[in-house]
């Protein structure tokens, strides 16, 4: 049977592989595990993080990462843990880490145009051999009911805009609508749902 639980500091090498497995081209990938590891450790054990799995018999198949309060961002605590990563990309990969710099401008700017929600999903995956039986689905509504659970009504995402169709219609079959689109280095787009509409 399939169980969504809250993800603990244990959880966080299964959500590493997890989101490499689901996320095989993206950016965020690239930078490696010891990336992943600080990112989602970040939000396991920050208060407004929200970071689920979903279980079968013990073995991690999805899972769910976001925050409430989404204007903020890791604190200082959190980003401190970053400076022996980003000093050891400066030496391996400096074009990596002019990219991550980058990313972070954008995310700056952005926050100009997004409409704002009072909590974000960061992102989600499912094990690539057990995508369409409803873990996906799961995971958004079990993400919901925390979002509820901490007092607050709307979620917001953004996606790729362009060559994205199975996710978006995922996500409009949960209830997200489209609230803006902006561009990066490609169009993405920004959703948001009311927590009634999901659960
Ligand atoms: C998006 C994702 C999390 C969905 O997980 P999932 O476990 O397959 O989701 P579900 O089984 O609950 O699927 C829900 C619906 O979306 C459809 N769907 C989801 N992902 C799909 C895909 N990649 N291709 C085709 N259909 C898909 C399912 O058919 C299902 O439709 P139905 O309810 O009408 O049958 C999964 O495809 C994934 O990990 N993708 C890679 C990572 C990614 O793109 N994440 C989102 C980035 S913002």
């Amino acid at each position: 049977m399939i169980v969504v639980e809250e993800a603990h500091e244990r959880d966080v090498p299964s959500i590493v592989s997890l989101h490499a497995e689901a996320f095989p081209d993206s950016f965020l990938t690239s930078l490696g595990g010891l990336f992943l590891d600080w990112y989602y450790r970040s939000i396991v054990s920050s208060p407004n993080g929200i970071c689920l799995v979903a279980i079968d018999g013990g073995i991690p198949i999805g899972f769910v990462a976001g925050r409430i309060e989404p204007g903020g961002n890791t604190g200082f605590a959190g980003l401190t843990k970053l400076v022996p990563f980003a000093a050891r990309l400066a030496v391996s990969h400096p074009i990596r880490l002019a990219q991550l710099g980058r990313r972070f401008l954008w995310q700056r700017r952005e926050a100009e145009t997004l409409v704002e929600a009072d909590s974000e999903l960061t992102s989600i995956g499912s094990s690539p051999q057990r995508r369409g039986e409803g873990i996906g689905r799961k995971l958004v509504k079990a993400f919901a009911s925390s979002v509820e659970h901490a007092g607050k009504r709307t979620i917001s995402l953004t996606t790729d805009f362009d060559q994205n169709d199975e996710v978006r219609s995922f996500y409009e079959s949960l209830g997200f609508v489209v609230a803006t689109r902006f561009d990066r280095d490609r169009t993405m787009v920004q959703y948001i749902a009311a927590i009634d509409q999901i659960l």
